[in-house]
């Protein structure tokens, strides 16, 4: 159990990190929270015009939940890395310091693959790149790659990871309600496009 709760901890504290929120303010760019979709992600930060800081606040949202995974899995063993990712996803998601709204969770959903199963994190990769670049939409793409990856976890055997993306996956999904909301009704805004 303390190593579970170790685990726990350390996952939730790395994950709630909002990096989006914090470079946005650093910049001098306001609350990120007031433009666009309103959330604190990358794709939100690109609709600042802020290219540099939109791909810092990717790899940086997607790094803390890759950390998090090694950190644990190398002190405490695999499934306690697992569990350590599932917090950090839930750290990124429900953020203590910001009222619990962090957000949708698709670059640390990234990190935490890239940490648990590589290749399904290039995987993950391939498919968002593939969709973003013929439809440009952001979210239709984590929405697509979040769904195929449990289930193709899962035809590999790798049961307790594919179960915990899988949890991820439906946790995400519900954070972008109001985006699939905007993609049936042809409003969602495109990668890109002015604010
Ligand atoms: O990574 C979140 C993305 O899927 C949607 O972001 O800002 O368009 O709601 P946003």
């Amino acid at each position: 159990l303390p190593t579970a709760l170790a685990a726990i901890v350390i996952g939730y504290l790395l994950g709630s990190i909002p990096f989006g929120l914090l470079l946005t303010r650093m910049a001098g760019l306001g609350d990120v929270r007031k433009i666009g979709s309103g959330n604190i992600g990358a794709t939100n930060v690109l609709r600042t015009g802020n290219k540099p800081l939109a791909a810092a606040t990717l790899l940086l949202d997607a790094l803390k939940g890759t950390a998090v995974v090694l950190i644990v899995s190398h002190f405490f063993g695999e499934d306690a890395g697992v569990l350590a990712g599932f917090a950090a996803f839930i750290g990124h998601i429900f953020p203590v310091w910001i009222g619990f709204k962090g957000g949708k969770g698709v670059a640390t959903y990234l990190g935490i693959l890239l940490g648990l199963a590589p290749l399904m994190a290039l995987i993950f990769a391939i498919i968002w790149l593939a969709i973003a670049f013929t439809t440009r939409y952001s979210s239709l793409s984590a929405l697509v790659a979040t769904l195929v990856i449990p289930v193709a976890l899962w035809i590999l055997g790798a049961d307790k990871i594919a179960a915990a993306m899988a949890v991820m996956t439906i946790v995400s999904w519900y954070k972008h309600k109001a985006n699939i909301i905007r993609l049936t009704a042809g409003t969602e805004s495109k990668i890109g496009a002015k604010v």
